[in-house]
């Protein structure tokens, strides 16, 4: 048997053999990089929908199995037995910390989470109520200017202190953002306290650094609030060639300086279709408003001309469900006693997904509830304000763009991503 295919191209009868590249996992691929040169002919494929970009040994998922691995390791696992940050190193470092190692990543993020001063200026010059996303993208392109000798493509530590150093500030870069976005001033990292406590704290705290005082004294960030955001950043941590991963790559590709190419993810992400999907689904749940008129949204979505669809269903990969929303369903069901989560929201959320999950038109087309249908309920109850759902997206995701941007760098015989087109004009 050869491990290759045939196409016959029928005006002519000539035909052409491929070479097939069997995966360890999923999806085997037809290498067609000589296909232009074989034949004089373009591949066409609208969204990249049967396109493998590059080869990784990061992140796997199977969608009609609803599987997702880091490295190897389902994210039931992960997000069960692991903290964030160990997830961030399994990531980087391809097996997790040792408890030394976990320890010894944990104090230099901390240490490595402040900001230039001259960047915090940055901030400043964005309108008060502008969305943090925006400032988020350009002062981490910013950060490039800081940290500009990056770039010696052929030193893994240097990759590795870049890696850790975004890692690092994205919680304070997005905390500011918000801050700024609402007229607060910045309140500066406290090392005493983990990686996902550190970014609440900037958020929530006063001027002073206290937390809000009520009649039983100085509220404190609550144990199940850190564990609930972990989980969620650990959720999001990597998903292979999504559309911001792949933008990053692409990006990667030119020779831009990597924090460039990550602040490219984040206005890739921003877009509804993707990370800012999350935002979306509470806005829509806020609009419907109640359970006596989830219907009328359905029957729109429904629609053909309509151009409404229901945030936080369906998925270019998952077809049978999203491993991260059934963690996260798990999660608001614990959380829903703690947290006081928006009963009203919830009830309208969940008939939403017991009508959908029934629906013909949604059972044809394989759409599920994804992690944005259920993640915005609990950043809600995290009293986390809209505004900041896709940032904390964005810190999440940083370590699965740093990671995949390494793994470009690293690959030999990478070329410059230039796809072609199908010309149709005059
Ligand atoms: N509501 C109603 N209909 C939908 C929806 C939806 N949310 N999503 C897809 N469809 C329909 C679509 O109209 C099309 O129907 P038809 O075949 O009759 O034309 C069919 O399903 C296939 O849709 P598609 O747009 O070709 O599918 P895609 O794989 O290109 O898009 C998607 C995937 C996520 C962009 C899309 O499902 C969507 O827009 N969902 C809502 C936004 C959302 O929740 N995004 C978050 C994705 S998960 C987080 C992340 O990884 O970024």
């Amino acid at each position: 048997m050869k491990n290759s295919v045939t196409m016959i191209d029928n005006r002519t009868g000539k035909s052409y053999e491929f070479a097939i590249n069997d995966a360890t996992r999923g999806p085997s691929v037809v290498d067609i990089s000589t296909f232009y040169a074989d034949t004089g002919m373009f591949t066409y494929d609208n969204g990249y929908t049967s396109t493998a970009s590059c080869k990784s040994t990061i992140t796997f998922i199977d969608g009609a199995k609803g599987e997702l691995r880091y490295r190897g390791k389902t994210i039931e696992d992960l997000a069960n037995n692991n903290s964030y940050l160990d997830v961030c190193y399994l990531l980087l470092n391809e097996e997790l910390p040792t408890k030394e190692q976990s320890y010894a990543f944990d104090l230099e993020l901390r240490h490595r989470s402040f900001l230039h001063e001259d960047l915090k200026k940055l901030f400043l010059t964005f309108p008060s109520g502008g969305h943090p996303m925006a400032a988020l993208s350009a002062a981490t392109a910013a950060l490039s200017t800081f940290f500009y000798s990056h770039l010696n493509v052929n030193d893994e530590s240097e990759y590795q202190e870049m890696a850790r150093r975004i890692i690092a500030k994205m919680p304070t870069i997005a905390a500011f953002a918000y801050r700024h976005s609402i007229g607060a001033s910045f309140i500066q990292p406290d090392i005493s306290k983990s990686y996902t406590e550190n970014f609440l704290y900037m958020l929530r705290a006063y001027p002073n650094g206290k937390l809000h005082i009520d009649i039983d004294g100085e509220r404190v960030i609550k144990a199940i609030e850190i564990e609930a955001l972990d989980t969620i950043f650990t959720l999001h941590a990597d998903h292979e060639q999504n559309a911001s991963t792949s933008i990053v790559r692409g990006v990667a590709s030119t020779g831009a300086h990597p924090y460039v190419a990550i602040s490219s993810g984040i206005s890739a992400l921003w877009g509804r279709a993707h990370g800012g999907a999350n935002e979306s689904v509470i806005k829509q749940l806020e609009m419907i408003g109640s359970v006596e008129r989830v219907n009328e949204f359905i029957a729109r979505a429904k629609d053909p001309n309509d151009e409404f669809r229901l945030m936080g269903f369906g998925h270019r990969v998952y077809k049978n469900f999203d491993p991260r929303a059934k963690i996260l369903k798990g999660l608001q069901d614990k959380l829903k006693d703690e947290l006081n989560l928006d009963s009203n929201l919830m009830q309208i959320a969940n008939e939403i997904e017991k009508i959908a999950l029934n629906d013909e038109y949604f059972i044809n087309r394989k759409l599920y509830p994804n992690i944005d249908f259920y993640s915005g309920v609990i950043l809600t109850a995290l009293q986390i304000p809209k505004s900041m759902f896709t940032p904390i997206f964005v810190i999440g995701r940083t370590v699965g763009w740093i990671t995949q941007w390494i793994e470009f760098k690293k690959e030999k015989g990478t070329k410059i991503a230039r796809p072609r087109q199908l010309y149709l004009g005059n």
